[in-house]
């Protein structure tokens, strides 16, 4: 489905640039940032949040938590403060919920509301009302929620939570962090055991912070390489400080920019390496990149690491879909990269890729194509061959209210033969809020005319 680009949309194309240089670190990781602030906002006590992404997602929870009841304050000095409602605590909010462009806010706040008894409405942006609900509707209708939502479980939608949650064991369908943490958050307010069984592991930050804040959160690995997320219900969770780390997932861009620009060379401090969320760096390693994960910490429990970065050649390889739930945002910056590299690349199993902010297989490649990329789409599979050379270029891509497709193009046109444009700058401020300057600092060459 094709979205207009939004009302304060802004064109930005970027252009061949020198070798990049510096030292950056890239804004607060997305999904932990949400998740902070849901349970912050649950919790007993005061919750101080550090690096906090303020992306326009992030922000959109924020104002959510605070209509569901919760104290939610930025400081003078960039760290939130919240002050909690206790678990089953939220009120009653007196207007729409409105999540924006933001899949994870909506769809774990469906989550929490599921077990808390008033109705609240969610909406979103043209994007968000696009994508399918029935993901979460289903496991959370089993607890006792009721939807009422546009056809095919659409946003706006209506949700009554119950006043007498039952726990599930529940088998997830598809690799999803949403849909488990959904349920995990559901069980939150939800006397017993609620048990998320997933055939292959997804982002943990849930289980993590879950269990930070006091809940009994056990994990079990399975033989078959499936896990078993158990969450008793009901636990006191108490405020805590929470320093979240740099989101992986914005960090790919500048470095994928710093593989295919020639002579660049460039680190990356701070880095979340949450080993589910890495399968990008993984995948580029084995493409031949010069990639030095060094300075490996723990910060505020979770792993990070600062990333040095030189261009070099990049061979192509077959990256299996078992990888897809630790890069799952990557593939648009991957084929990027793709497109510089030697050879084929093949990025298996992208079925959940059209169910993003767009569809972004059919996105990435035609916008690829166009660009002069030799590249084709088999069943779930994306494949890019590149000539090890700088493709042509020279497109104007509509983003279609996706950030990710927004940063992937303007990267593109940083190596590329002609300039590369992109109809909507504003749309990458969902998450990565300053893109166009950090990348204006190491070299980059964007501006609001075509060459
Ligand atoms: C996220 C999970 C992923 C990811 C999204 C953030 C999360 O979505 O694409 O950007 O924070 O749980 P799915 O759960 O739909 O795979």
């Amino acid at each position: 489905m094709s979205h207009p680009a939004s009302a304060t949309a802004k064109a930005l194309w970027s252009k061949a640039c020198p070798p990049l240089s510096g030292d950056i670190r890239v804004p607060g990781d997305k999904s932990v940032s949400h998740r902070a602030l849901m349970f912050g906002a649950l919790a007993i006590g005061e919750t101080v949040v550090e690096g906090l992404l303020e992306g326009e997602d992030v922000l959109r929870t924020a104002a959510a938590m605070k209509q569901l009841g919760a104290s939610v304050e930025r400081r003078d000095d960039g760290t939130w403060v919240l002050h909690g409602r206790g678990v089953g605590g939220l009120t009653e909010p007196a207007d729409v919920l409105d999540m924006g462009n933001a899949g994870t806010g909506a769809r774990l706040l469906m989550g929490l509301l599921a077990s808390h008894p008033f109705t609240a409405v969610l909406t979103g942006d043209a994007s968000l009302r696009s994508r399918p609900m029935a993901r979460v509707t289903t496991p959370l209708a089993q607890m006792g929620a009721t939807f009422t939502g546009r056809s095919g479980g659409r946003l706006p939608m209506a949700v009554t939570g119950t006043e007498t949650p039952v726990p599930i064991s529940y088998t997830l369908p598809v690799a999803s962090a949403q849909v488990k943490s959904a349920i995990l958050l559901a069980g939150l307010n939800t006397p017993g055991e609620t048990t998320v069984t997933e055939p292959e592991p997804t982002r943990d930050h849930t289980e993590l912070m879950l269990r930070a804040f006091g809940a009994d959160v056990r994990v079990q690995d399975r033989a078959d390489g499936s896990r078993v997320i158990t969450l008793t219900g009901q636990p006191e969770l108490t405020g805590r400080h929470i320093v979240v780390p740099s989101d992986p997932s914005s960090a790919a861009f500048p470095v994928a920019a710093a593989l295919i620009v020639p002579g660049s060379h460039i680190t990356v401090r701070g880095v979340g390496m949450n080993p589910l969320r890495t399968g990008l760096y993984t995948t580029l390693r084995e493409m031949g990149a010069d990639l030095t994960v060094t300075n490996e910490r723990v910060e505020g429990g979770e792993p990070v690491a600062d990333l040095i970065v030189k261009q070099g050649p990049l061979k192509g390889v077959s990256v299996p879909a078992e990888r897809a739930p630790s890069m799952i945002d990557e593939y648009p910056i991957l084929s990027v990269v793709a497109a510089f590299a030697s050879g084929e690349t093949r990025m298996n199993g992208l079925a959940e890729l059209r169910v993003k902010e767009s569809d972004r297989l059919s996105l990435m490649a035609n916008g690829l194509a166009a660009c002069g990329v030799t590249v084709r789409v088999e069943g779930d599979d994306l494949i890019v061959t590149g000539t090890g050379t700088a493709p042509k270029g020279g497109q104007n891509i509509a983003v279609n209210l996706d950030h990710r497709i927004g940063m992937s193009f303007l990267v593109l046109g940083m190596a590329s033969q002609e300039a590369v444009g992109i109809d909507d700058e504003s749309a990458i401020g969902t998450s990565f809020p300053g893109f166009s300057a950090l990348m204006t600092g190491l070299g980059a060459r964007f501006s609001g005319m075509e060459g």
